[in-house]
């Protein structure tokens, strides 16, 4: 296999599927010592060639695609433009959660089979992701023998896969990033008011963070309607309009709105795990008021 966008990404699947026992033949990325940095961290004896030097690149059975977004259909572009080497049976992946194999169609014209294999991971460096590719969901599509490869892939590194239509994949991406982004960006909301209360920004992700595992751990066994907790989940209206107040004396629309939006869903989890119908009007009215929009 060969890499090309030896990132963050490119260099965890190298190190994961190094350690399974596929032959890591290069890695490529814009700059040669990125290139060589690598190799060394993914732990195997390939090729480290810069983007530059991309005609150098050894035919394999597998080529993982793990540059930018934006830069993946550039990339696959040059790759298929490239006269080295037989084609035929060969697979191509890309690893975007939001761009379907479709982006690889210059090299399907050249024979290659094209498919988008995207880990549900959040991959920082090369070392520590790769242990968590180990255990990620993918979510696979594209063409037949592609979707097998990927599914193949998966399972030697010991995660699972599963489909979504190509069509879907920016809606699936934008999943993914509400279930992950947002949730970081969520964190800092929370932690930025913790701190507006006097604790220092350090301490309040601190202590913070049992209150976000614990609600981990209610999700992972219950669905969200039975893991929702709190004001919301009893119905408190008058401990919303307390919030609200608070909210608009920070100072800070962005807190107030956030609050205001999620609210709603909360609001339509407390009514499926049977809140008090009235109760939950009347927070829908608070939530209305804030947001500047008339009830319905
Ligand atoms: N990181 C994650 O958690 C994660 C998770 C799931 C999916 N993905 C997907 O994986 C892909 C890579 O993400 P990443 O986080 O690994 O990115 P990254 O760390 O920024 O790495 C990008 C790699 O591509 C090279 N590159 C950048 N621009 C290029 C261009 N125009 N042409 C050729 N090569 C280029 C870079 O070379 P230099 O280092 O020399 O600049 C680097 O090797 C993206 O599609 C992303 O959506 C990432």
């Amino acid at each position: 296999m060969a890499v090309v966008g030896a990132g963050r990404l490119g260099t965890a699947l190298a190190r994961a599927l190094a350690a399974c026992g596929y032959e890591v033949r290069a890695l490529v990325a814009r700059r040669a010592g990125h290139a060589r940095r690598a190799v060394e961290l993914a732990g195997v004896k390939a090729l480290a060639l810069p983007f530059a030097r991309l005609e150098e690149l050894p035919p394999s059975e597998l080529l993982f695609i793990t540059t930018p977004d934006d830069s993946v259909a550039g990339v696959a572009e040059r790759i298929a433009a490239l006269r080295n080497g037989r084609v035929r049976g060969r697979v191509a992946l890309h690893t975007s959660g939001a761009l379907s194999s479709e982006v690889l169609a210059p090299l399907r014209a050249r024979g290659f089979r094209v498919g988008s294999m995207h880990p549900l991971a959040s991959v920082s460096d090369g070392v520590a992701g790769a242990e968590s590719l180990r255990r990620a969901f993918y979510c696979v599509e594209g063409d037949g023998a592609a979707v097998a490869a990927a599914r193949r892939v998966v399972r030697d590194l010991g995660g699972e896969s599963f489909s979504v239509r190509a069509e879907d994949k920016a809606l699936y991406h934008a999943a993914a990033l509400m279930a992950a982004g947002h949730t970081v960006a969520l964190f800092d909301i929370a932690a930025e008011l913790l701190a507006r209360c006097g604790l220092a920004p350090q301490r309040a992700r601190h202590v913070l963070l049992p209150l976000v595992g614990s609600t981990l751990e209610n999700l992972s066994r219950t669905p969200p309607e039975r893991a929702l907790t709190g004001t919301f989940a009893r119905g408190d209206a008058e401990t919303v309009r307390k919030h609200l107040v608070a909210l608009r004396g920070a100072g800070e629309p962005e807190s107030l709105l956030t609050y205001a939006l999620l609210g709603g869903r909360s609001l339509r989890l407390a009514a499926r795990a049977g809140a008090d119908a009235g109760r939950l009007k009347e927070i829908a009215r608070l939530l209305a008021e804030a947001l500047g929009i008339a009830e319905e």
